[in-house]
């Protein structure tokens, strides 16, 4: 049931504060600003390395969380898409664990992976968004996403919970390493748990969003830009945009600008930059200014700091609150959704049930 939306993606879009915080609520106390008991088959404390693999959006996810665990928790990260992963024959230990992000829990890939680090000897987690799936089956712990059910074929609501279940794993992890003290767990906390308030108030950009979207279907290509968590953030912003709406688009680290895409920079181009005011705002706004010295359109998406600061003109900018680091990936995934889906409408395709694509690719 679609309720009052046009589109289950619209809805779904819609649900996120709520499903956000029932996924937080899982895993951390709010009241007592720690991470909540979890059974976990390894701990985190003994581990190495950890393994993530999935696909698509659920990869990007692992992408983000790789940031995360290795910037809270000091935990290298292996991560691949799990096409690779399965084939790629990387040396696994049995002494560590192995993540796999999955809405469905079903997609071929990646329950590939699972089973070949199941017989590497691996401990298993299964953050999946259906309880029921096979990888919550074949795992040691599941590691749920409260999204409650996702129909649209573009997955917004099961994104924003992974990145919720992963940046909670991340403190958890850099609590049990010594890598956080217990101050820093409670206001990591106490940050992840004002998520669902920022992002209620990001939803409100609908009418803006929306008025920029139709401005963008005009275009055949977009080039999404980000640096640190917002590197993947612009390559789930360019999957988004290109799956629903047909449009051609690409996300790269903004650093690599130079090193290729900036040769196809021209008017008919527009670079949607995904920077909020952060540690290297300032390099991502020289990235901006040589978009603009060779005619390009900026769209860029930050906070009231970032706007304040950036010295380039765009084409627009929306500014969204200024957030807490930690919840940064969450609400900036909400206006790269809502510009997908808005432009989509205006382009007029089947939104939730784009051509070609299947919600849960059970085969190889
Ligand atoms: O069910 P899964 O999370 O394993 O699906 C993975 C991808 O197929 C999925 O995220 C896909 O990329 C989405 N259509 C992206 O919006």
């Amino acid at each position: 049931d679609k309720g009052n939306r046009r589109h289950f993606m619209e809805k779904e879009i819609h649900e996120q504060p709520e499903m956000i915080s029932h996924t937080l609520a899982h895993y951390v106390d709010f009241v007592g600003g720690v991470s909540k008991p979890l059974d976990l088959p390894f701990d985190f404390a003994k581990i190495d390395r950890l393994a993530i693999s999935a696909c698509g959006t659920a990869y990007l996810a692992g992408l983000i969380g790789k940031y995360w665990f290795e910037r809270y928790a000091r935990l290298p990260v292996d991560i691949d898409v799990a096409s690779e992963f399965r084939y790629r024959e990387m040396p696994l230990s049995n002494k560590d664990a192995a993540f796999f992000i999955s809405q469905s829990g079903e997609t071929a890939d990646t329950l590939a992976s699972l089973r070949y680090c199941r017989k590497a000897g691996m401990k298993i987690g299964a953050i999946v968004n259906v309880r029921e799936s096979t990888m919550a089956r074949e795992s040691d712990v599941v590691l749920p996403t409260l999204a409650g059910p996702e129909i649209g074929v573009a997955s917004t609501k099961a994104f924003t919970c992974q990145l919720s279940v992963l940046a909670t794993l991340a403190v958890r992890a850099g609590a049990a390493r010594g890598t956080i003290s217990l101050e820093q767990e409670k206001t990591l906390v106490r940050e992840l748990s004002e998520a669902p308030r920022f992002a209620n108030q990001v939803l409100k950009l609908e009418d803006q969003i929306e008025k920029l979207a139709r401005e963008l279907s005009r275009y055949k290509h977009v080039l999404y830009l980000g640096r640190d968590t917002n590197f993947p953030l612009a390559m789930e912003g360019a999957l988004k945009l290109k799956e629903i709406s047909y449009i051609h688009a690409e996300g790269y680290a903004a650093g690599e600008l130079k090193h290729g895409p900036i040769a196809l920079i021209d008017e008919n181009m527009p670079v949607i930059v995904i920077a909020p005011h952060d540690r290297i705002f300032e390099k991502t706004v020289s990235n901006m200014q040589e978009v603009a010295a060779r005619g390009g359109k900026i769209i860029l998406i930050t906070d009231q700091r970032g706007a304040a600061h950036a010295t380039v003109e765009t084409m627009e900018t929306i500014v969204l609150p200024d957030v807490p680091e930690i919840i940064s990936p969450i609400i900036y995934a909400l206006p790269i959704q809502m510009l997908a889906y808005f432009t989509a409408v205006f382009m007029g395709t089947d939104v939730d049930q784009p051509r070609n694509l299947a919600k849960s690719v059970t085969v190889e």
